[in-house]
């Protein structure tokens, strides 16, 4: 009879726990999925203050530009009203020592010179800021309406380095040797995640000056796109865990570890994988191998 209550209380706690480990799950799931977004919105968020800045310099001498263009009309305007007030006068030619009086002091001859560079600078810095916004639009395409298209990871990669440029320019030299690839069938802002995070992660690498080499090519029905640092390179019980969900070397608060566990998740949900080449002294080669076409119906 003892035993009987015994095992009735042994079944109820066992059902209580099973129900428990479920909900835990549950909750599980919601904070890993909460936490993938805030990295994202974390990233996006470094990003945006380095493209801000980089918005901000262009928009600046266009401003300036705008300034001197300004002057420069209000000396041409003056010139204008100094040749109509000869035009009227009984007599022009006698008006003419003043007028060249007129465009000395105005100096007209270095507005001239220096208007079309003006207009050319200003339109420069124009296409500049149009160019990053597009980059910017081609990135952040929300991801829940992103659908599997044929692409040129070209295009890809470049307005991601384009976006992220603020963050390597001080220490990296860029060298990029790209073949000639097939379009591709992918997901192509996921795949921009991708080339950031393993991007970053080799500008932090290389530290205070160093070399990113950015190649890809085409072998038979893949291609690949190689992203390979200066760095100090991996031993092989780091290389061995840099996949893992928040696996980081960075101090705390620095690195939440995510970076390349995503990119994995990005890559494998492709077909494809992310080979790893790293050692000690020689810096780090990151190559994302995929399939030119999805094998399944890509859903
Ligand atoms: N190019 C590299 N050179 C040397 N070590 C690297 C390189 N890329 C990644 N690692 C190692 O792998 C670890 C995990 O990288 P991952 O991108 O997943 O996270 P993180 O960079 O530490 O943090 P987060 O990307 O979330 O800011 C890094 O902490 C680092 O030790
Ligand atoms: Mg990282």
């Amino acid at each position: 009879m003892v035993l009987m209550q015994d095992l009735q209380q042994l079944r109820f706690y066992e059902q209580d726990l099973l129900r428990r480990h479920a909900e835990l799950n549950v909750r599980l799931t919601a904070a890993q999925e909460k936490l993938l977004q805030s990295e994202k919105l974390a990233s996006i968020g470094q990003l945006a203050a380095g493209v801000a800045h980089e918005i901000n310099n262009p928009i600046g001498y266009v401003h300036s530009n705008l300034g001197s263009l300004q002057e420069y009309l209000h000396s041409l305007f003056a010139l204008i009203d100094a040749y109509e007030r000869a035009l009227r006068s009984p007599d022009p030619r006698a008006m003419i020592p003043e007028i060249d009086q007129t465009r000395s002091r105005l100096d007209i001859d270095f507005i001239s010179r220096d208007l079309p560079q003006l207009m050319t600078e200003s339109r420069e810095g124009i296409e500049r800021v149009t160019r990053i916004v597009r980059d910017l639009k081609d990135f952040s395409r929300s991801e829940r309406d992103e659908s599997w298209k044929l692409v040129d990871l070209h295009a890809g990669l470049e307005s991601t380095l384009n976006i992220i440029w603020n963050e390597l320019k001080y220490n990296t030299t860029l060298e990029k040797h790209y073949g000639t690839l097939p379009l591709v069938e992918c997901l192509p802002s996921e795949l921009n995640q991708v080339y950031m995070n393993i991007l970053i992660n080799a500008g932090k690498a290389i530290g205070e000056r160093g070399t990113i080499r950015v190649e890809t090519g085409h072998d038979g029905d893949e291609v690949w796109v190689e992203i390979a640092d200066s760095g100090p390179g991996m031993p092989a019980e780091v290389q061995q865990r840099i996949f893992d969900p928040f696996f980081t070397t960075k101090p705390v608060g620095k690195g939440t570890g995510l970076g390349l566990s995503i990119s994995y998740g990005i890559v494998t949900k492709h077909h494809g994988r992310i080979d790893v080449d790293s050692r000690i002294g020689e810096g780090s080669r990151f190559r994302i191998v995929l399939p030119v076409r999805q094998p399944v119906p890509a859903g």
